[in-house]
C-alpha cells in the first residue's frame, strides 16, 4: 500500500476523484481505479492492455526499456548460464530456488508423473494424420481435465501442487505423441532415467526398435530454450490462462485455453512463421524487398520475430539463444547454415534501418529458436509446441499466485458500446 495518490477531473461538472497510486517493489506505479465505475460511473479505456496492469504478481519482472528479465529476482542471464528448467520450474511455482533435497524430491515426482493415461493416447485417434501439433495439443491437454478428478478442488493447495505437477510433467510426452501421430509411428514411453529434455527428445525422436541418444549439447541448448521460454508474465497466453481461470475452470482445460492463445503467429506461432519467412525469402539477395513489404503500411505483412510489446531495447532473451545458436550450428549442423547467414543479414539490415529503428523493434526471443529447433532435428511444425512445453510452468505458476489469492474474483472487462441504439423489432415482410 502506498500514501501516493492520483487526481483525476472529470468533465463536464469538473469533479473530482482522489485515486490510490499503488506501488510495486520494482515497475511503474499503477493508478488504482477500481472503485472508479461505481464511485464516477466511467471506465477506462485501453484496448490490448499497453497501459494495464491486470494483477499483483511476484513471479516474472520485465523491464522493457532496459532489456531486463527476471523469473522471481533472479536475473534470466544468470539462470541461462547456471540453473536447470526442473529447476527454474520449481523457483517459478514455488517462489525460491530448491536446496538439494528439495530439488531431487522434486525432479522425482515430475519423473514419475510423466506417463499419461492410455485412454488418453486413443483421443490421437480422432485426429487427422496430417492435424498441426497445437490442433491436438489444444484437445488433448484440455482432455486431462476428465481423467484427474482427484485434483479438482481449486481452492486446496495440495490438489493445486499434483495437478501442477500433473501438468509439467505430462506436456512433453503429449507433445511428443502429436509429432509419432503426424508421422504414423508408435507413441514413445518416457524414460525416467533421462533428464526432462533428454527424455522428451527420446519421445521425439526414438522409435521401439532403436533408442535415440541425445547428444549433450543438444540436451542443454533445449533445456536452455525452455528456460527462457518458461515465463513472461502477463503476455497473451498467461493472461488468457488467468482469464479463463477466474471463473474457477478447470485448471487443465485452463492451460489448452493458454496453448490457444500461444499458437498464433503474433505470440507463440512467430517461431514457426520465422523460418516460413526465411524460406520465403530464400537469399541474401531478396532482403530489401521484404523489409520494404513490412514497411508498406498498404500491406499486412511483418518480419516475424521482430518486435515485442514490452521490450523496446532488446529482448535478453533473444541475446542468449543468439549466442546458443552460433554454438549449436557450430557443432550439430551444417556450419555455412544458409538460413542462419540470411538470419543474421536480415538482422543487420533490419536494426540499422531507420523504420524498425523508430519503432523500437529489435529481434525478439523467436528470430533464432526456430533455427537451433531445426538444428536439433525438430519439425517446424512442433516449434510453437516447444513453447507450450516451456510456458506451461508459467501458466501454472500464475494459475496458482491468482487461485491462492484473497482478492481472486472473476475477470470481466468493460466495453464501449459503438453499436445501434434501441430500435424496435420489424416483421420480416417490412423489412427493406
Ligand atoms: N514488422 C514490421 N513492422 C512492425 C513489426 C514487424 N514485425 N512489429 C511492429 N511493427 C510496426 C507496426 O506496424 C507499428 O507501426 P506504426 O506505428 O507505423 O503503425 C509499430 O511497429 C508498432 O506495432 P504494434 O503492432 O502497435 O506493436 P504491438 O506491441 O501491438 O505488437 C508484436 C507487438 C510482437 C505483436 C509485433 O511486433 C509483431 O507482430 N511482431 C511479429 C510477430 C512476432 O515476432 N511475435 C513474437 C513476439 S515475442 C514471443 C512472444 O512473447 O510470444
Amino acid at each position: 500500500m502506498t500514501d501516493k495518490k492520483a487526481n483525476l477531473i472529470l468533465p463536464p461538472s469538473g469533479a473530482l476523484y482522489e485515486l490510490d497510486v499503488i506501488s510495486g517493489t520494482e515497475g511503474p506505479d499503477a493508478i488504482d481505479i477500481t472503485r472508479l465505475y461505481s464511485d464516477a460511473g466511467v471506465f477506462t479505456y485501453d484496448p490490448g492492455f499497453v497501459s494495464t496492469a491486470s494483477c499483483h504478481s511476484s513471479i516474472t519482472y520485465i523491464d522493457g526499456d532496459e532489456g531486463i528479465l527476471r523469473y522471481r529476482g533472479y536475473p534470466i542471464e544468470q539462470l541461462a548460464a547456471k540453473s536447470t528448467f526442473v529447476e527454474v520450474a520449481y523457483l517459478l511455482l514455488y517462489g525460491e530456488l530448491p536446496n538439494a533435497g528439495q530439488l531431487s524430491d522434486f525432479n522425482g515426482i515430475i519423473t514419475r508423473h510423466t506417463m499419461v493415461n492410455e485412454a488418453l493416447l486413443r483421443f490421437f485417434e480422432g485426429y487427422h494424420y496430417d492435424a498441426h501439433p497445437m490442433a491436438m495439443m489444444v484437445g488433448v491437454v484440455g482432455s486431462l481435465a476428465g481423467f484427474y478428478h482427484d485434483s479438482l478442488d481449486i481452492f486446496d493447495s495440495r490438489q493445486r501442487d499434483i495437478c501442477a505437477h500433473r501438468l509439467i510433467a505430462k506436456i512433453p510426452t503429449i507433445a511428443a505423441a502429436c509429432h509419432k501421430h503426424n508421422i504414423g509411428e508408435p507413441v514413445m514411453y518416457p524414460r525416467n532415467d533421462l533428464s526432462y529434455s533428454a527424455n522428451f527428445m527420446h519421445m521425439l525422436k526414438g522409435t521401439p526398435c532403436e533408442s535415440y541418444e541425445v547428444d549433450p549439447l543438444a540436451e542443454r541448448a533445449l533445456d536452455l530454450l525452455f528456460i527462457l521460454h518458461a515465463d513472461h508474465e502477463q503476455n497473451a497466453s498467461t493472461s488468457t490462462v488467468r482469464l479463463a481461470g477466474s471463473s474457477g475452470a478447470n485448471p487443465f482445460a485452463c492451460v489448452s485455453a493458454g496453448i490457444t492463445s500461444l499458437w498464433g503467429p503474433a505470440h507463440g506461432g512467430a517461431n514457426e512463421a520465422v523460418l516460413t519467412m526465411l524460406e520465403e525469402m530464400g537469399s541474401v539477395r531478396n532482403i530489401d524487398k521484404y523489409i520494404a513489404r513490412a514497411k508498406d503500411k498498404d500491406d499486412p505483412y511483418r518480419l516475424m520475430g521482430f518486435g515485442h510489446r514490452v521490450y523496446k531495447n532488446h529482448d535478453p532473451r533473444a541475446r542468449i539463444i543468439r549466442e546458443v545458436c552460433h554454438l549449436v550450428l557450430e557443432k550439430l549442423a551444417d556450419s555455412n547454415n544458409p538460413l542462419f547467414e540470411l538470419a543474421l543479414k536480415l538482422e543487420e539490415i533490419a536494426v540499422n534501418d531507420e523504420y524498425f529503428v523508430e519503432r523500437k523493434l529489435y529481434p525478439n526471443v523467436d528470430f533464432y529458436s526456430g533455427i537451433i529447433y531445426r538444428a536439433l532435428g525438430i519439425p517446424d511444425n512442433m516449434f510453437t509446441v516447444m513453447f507450450a512445453i516451456a510456458r506451461t510452468v508459467g501458466w501454472v505458476s500464475h494459475w496458482t499466485e491468482m487461485v491462492s489469492d484473497p482478492q481472486f474474483r472473476i475477470g470481466r472487462p468493460r466495453q464501449i458500446y459503438d453499436g445501434a441504439p434501441k430500435r424496435d423489432y420489424s416483421p420480416i415482410g417490412e423489412r427493406g
